[in-house]
């Protein structure tokens, strides 16, 4: 499985968009996600943080959480946006990875930037998370 650079650039611009939303008081670290369904339909997602820092919920799985919600199932890529400060680069946390398995296939793309330096990386999803322990029933 593989977007073209057209629809990456298209994904990463709706989680960049998304990210303008992002509720990042204490890491001032706003992030954006942006799904890609097999209907052509885009859901996108921003971390939500919380004075307990750790409910907090990173984008990828809000996304992930708004798309599943509202009856989306199947899944083409992800794309995930992050401002540079103060990190410099992003890819999904572990926890992230393991929710991601759940509804993303192996080599379901994930397609990574930020503002640092606005090289877009493109790994799959087993790359991300090989070895991993995905569900065993058919969507
Ligand atoms: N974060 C995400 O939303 N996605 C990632 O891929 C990396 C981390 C968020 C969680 C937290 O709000 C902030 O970035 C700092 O870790």
């Amino acid at each position: 499985m593989s977007i073209s650079a057209e629809q990456a650039q298209v994904l990463l611009n709706a989680a960049q968009a998304a990210a303008e939303n992002a509720y990042a008081p204490y890491s001032d670290f706003p992030v954006g996600a942006a799904l890609l369904t097999t209907n052509g339909a885009i859901l996108t997602g921003v971390n939500v943080e919380n004075a307990s820092f750790g409910l907090t919920l990173c984008a990828e799985r809000t996304a992930l959480v708004k798309a599943i919600s509202e009856g989306h199932r199947d899944f083409q890529a992800i794309a995930v946006w992050a401002s540079r400060r103060p990190h410099g680069s992003v890819t999904p946390c572990g926890a992230c990875r393991q929710v991601m398995v759940e509804f993303l296939l192996p080599q379901t793309p994930v397609v990574l930037t930020d503002e640092s330096n606005g090289q877009v990386r493109i790994l799959s999803m087993t790359e991300l998370l090989p070895e991993a322990f995905g569900p065993a029933i058919q969507r």
